[in-house]
């Protein structure tokens, strides 16, 4: 752990992502008058329980989308653009993928959530039975022994994929009312299976491409390993702005009522 510890530090990562348009799709004119109506009641012992339910309970409302809010479908998600660019190492890549379509966000399960409001922390435990994402990609650098280059479209299949957030902060207090101000967000992912497709990779070159594609996918446990630092840490900062946006918005007492 130490040794790895200390090759990250030393090594190059950088992951920046289009937020800009994400997050504010999500809470973007949420008007701080319209409630939420959550039916749990914190000090109620099925707080959790219930807390799960009505995570359950909006899926569909993700997944149509409410135009009067302006929240957009997360079915599909759209990003404009993720670049991952890892400098060193087994996996060593410069990489850009464009217009991303994320489908089966809205399929996720809650496992299991806790709840701390006396030292404002909160965990989630969820499951994605699989998740399709689609786009245009470019990418150049190295995976574990191989060289990759290319661009086009891309396609890749993400299946039994677990996750869990680390939500701390403390308690902010403005106009008399009380609100969860977010001091940091900690991800981890996990996938089990991946079938990944990139076109015209190599230059068009079909047999290279398949052979590239059929290694990723077949190695896709060892690749992904070397680049779930900056996975982790790219989803943490996606979700640590829409929760940031949201519980700025609405007082703890309208999240977790009492
Ligand atoms: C992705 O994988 C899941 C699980 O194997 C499968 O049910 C689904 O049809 C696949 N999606 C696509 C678009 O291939």
């Amino acid at each position: 752990m130490y040794l790895r510890n200390e090759w990250m530090t030393s090594c190059w990562l950088l992951f920046m992502i289009s937020l800009s348009f994400l997050p504010n799709s999500i809470t973007q004119k949420v008007k701080s008058g319209d409630s939420l109506n959550i039916p749990c009641h914190r000090n109620s012992p099925d707080f959790n329980t219930c807390m799960i339910k009505v995570l359950h309970d909006v899926r569909p409302i993700l997944k149509k989308g409410v135009p009067k809010m302006r929240i957009q479908t997360l079915e599909p998600m759209f990003v404009p653009q993720i670049l991952v660019k890892q400098g060193s190492g087994p996996v060593s890549i410069d990489s850009t993928f464009t217009d991303q379509k994320i489908h089966g966000m809205t399929n996720y399960m809650i496992n299991g959530i806790k709840i701390d409001l006396d030292n404002f922390k909160m965990e989630v435990d969820f499951y994605l039975p699989w998740l399709y994402i689609e786009g245009g990609y470019s990418i150049k650098g190295q995976i574990l022994v191989l060289p990759i280059s290319g661009s086009g479209d891309s396609w890749s299949n993400y299946t039994t994929v677990t996750g869990k957030a680390v939500l701390t902060g403390h308690s902010e207090s403005r106009n008399g009312e009380e609100y969860w101000g977010i001091d940091d967000l900690k991800f981890s992912i996990n996938v089990k299976k991946a079938t990944i497709h990139m076109n015209n990779l190599f230059n068009g070159n079909k047999q290279l491409g398949d052979a590239m594609n059929n290694f990723m996918s077949q190695n896709f446990d060892a690749v992904f390993q070397e680049l779930k630092p900056v996975i982790d840490e790219a989803i943490a900062i996606i979700l640590k702005d829409i929760i940031k946006k949201l519980f700025a918005k609405f007082p703890v007492k309208a999240l977790f009522p009492i």
